[in-house]
């Protein structure tokens, strides 16, 4: 991509877009929400903007990583350059918030069957692959298909200790020193974990490997702007810097005090709102498979900041939407049927290009028939368009609140500015709930009595307290 970052008149071509008409009254009738409810919130938004201000340099760290990290990145285009050529793989261990985001970009940006290209057409980059999880029969297969001599693993995970990505590295460390001895197999491991805490940076020193920081301050789901999703994103040959000025550019925008001019503080207002109306869903239906897995990104983003049983003052509200993802147009023969005429419990989030990176032409052929003799001369670009709108159309009739965001093209640029804009969204709307959208007490609950079960040190009263849990009953089981 053309590094054009700084030209004014193209960074402003490649804003995102929010068009949240449809979330209105005036489109969608009673479901919809009224510019005067949107005054009557307006000290409670202002409460929340100037909160977002006071806590950026403490909880939200976060927001400057568009602009502190030069050193960071240059460390990783180097290390890049000088690695690339060595391997045929690279391999993410990672769960979570140290994966989706990889996977997410790295599917936007590059082909869309990457690993199916020739190493020439990846112009020279290695195939991408990510463990996320601990079913056996998933890092199996991956050793049937990798040549271990040629493949780099990507440790990453911030506490150092998720149990899923820690045994993946125990398994595949072994099997890379059983395979090419123990001093060979630390140049095939790379490390991603915070500086000082957990256990991978003690063993990452001991044992020499290379290894890129994820800053303390930064959250899991809060970081694939740091080298958790910097260094895959390099490794694949994509232009960290776009996505980083992407960032830069929504920053800004995140900055407007207009909540009409904002994109993010509006988002996540008008899902506030919804949810006080019952929409206890919302769905991300990007009309691109390139965005799919930013779908899957945002799901775990605004799950987990946003579903909470406490508020900050320890009040019991059981808050969250569930986010679920859909795709265009694919989608459209699956579950559109039940947004368009099921409850109105949810918004609809449509996400669209302008500009595809293909153009696809109908032939002009069958011209005789009139179910398809339409189609003949126009593009697989138009048709997907237009489903939008008619898509968009449909559950706007059916008084179904949905929105659309609109990406002028996938690329670095506009992908960094869809993320940040998505976290900015995810803490105004944990400020508007009043709840910390930061912490997840409800996966470390599963992730203590995992250990518990395992009988790690440590664990020993939470494995009393499960040793304690009511026996299952037959007479509730079948077969
Ligand atoms: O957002 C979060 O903090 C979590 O989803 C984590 O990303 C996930 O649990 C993985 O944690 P870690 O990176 O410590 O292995």
């Amino acid at each position: 991509m053309i590094k054009n970052y700084a030209d004014p008149q193209w960074k402003n071509d490649m804003k995102i877009r929010l068009d949240f008409n449809n979330m209105m009254t005036d489109f969608i009738g009673e479901q919809g929400i009224k510019e005067q409810d949107i005054q009557d919130l307006s000290s409670k938004i202002e409460i929340a903007k100037r909160a977002m201000q006071e806590t950026r340099e403490t909880t939200m760290a976060w927001r400057d990583l568009p602009y502190n990290q030069k050193e960071v990145v240059a460390d990783i285009v180097s290390y890049v350059a000088e690695v690339k050529d060595q391997f045929d793989s690279f391999v993410v261990l990672g769960i979570g918030g140290s994966a989706l985001g990889p996977m997410a970009v790295q599917q936007a940006i590059r082909h869309p069957l990457y690993n199916e290209l020739s190493k020439e057409k990846r112009n020279g980059y290695p195939k991408f692959y990510v463990a996320d999880n601990v079913d056996p029969e998933k890092l199996v297969s991956l050793f049937d298909i990798v040549d271990l001599d040629k493949t780099l693993v990507n440790v990453i995970t911030k506490s150092g200790s998720t149990s899923e990505t820690m045994s993946q590295f125990m398994i595949i460390k072994e099997v890379l020193e059983n395979k090419l001895g123990k001093e060979a197999a630390k140049k095939h491991i790379v490390c991603t974990t915070d500086q000082e805490k957990g256990n991978l940076i003690k063993i990452a020193k001991e044992e020499g490997y290379k290894t890129f920081y994820i800053p303390s301050a930064v959250g899991g789901r809060f970081s694939e702007l740091t080298p958790v999703g910097l260094l895959p994103a390099a490794m694949t040959g994509i232009d960290i810097e776009g996505l980083l000025a992407g960032a830069a550019l929504m920053d800004e925008m995140c900055q407007v005090d207009d909540i009409y001019q904002n994109p993010a503080f509006m988002y996540a207002l008008l899902h506030y709102m919804g949810m006080q109306k019952g929409k206890n869903i919302t769905v991300m239906m990007p009309y691109a498979d390139a965005l799919k897995y930013m779908a899957d990104w945002f799901a775990q983003l605004w799950a987990e900041s946003l579903g909470k049983k406490f508020d900050r003052q320890g009040k019991e509200v059981f808050v969250g939407q569930t986010p679920v993802r859909a795709l265009g147009a694919t989608d459209q023969h699956s579950q559109v049927q039940l947004y368009a005429e099921g409850p109105f419990d949810k918004i609809i989030v449509f996400v669209g290009v302008d500009r595809y990176r293909a153009n696809l032409q109908i032939p002009k052929i069958y011209g005789d028939v009139p179910s398809l003799g339409f189609l003949g001369g126009t593009t697989q670009n138009q048709l997907i368009a237009v489903e939008q709108m008619a898509t968009e159309y449909a559950v706007m009739k059916a008084g179904k609140m949905n929105m659309t965001l609109t990406l002028p093209e996938v690329n670095e640029f506009t992908m960094g500015q869809a993320l940040y804009l998505f976290e900015v969204a995810t803490a105004f709307a944990g400020e508007l709930m009043d709840i910390n959208a930061f912490d997840q007490p409800g996966v470390e609950e599963g992730k203590d009595a995992t250990y518990a079960m395992f009988g790690r040190p440590g664990y020993e009263e939470k494995r009393a307290e499960l040793d304690a849990r009511p026996s299952k009953k037959d007479k509730y089981m079948i077969g």
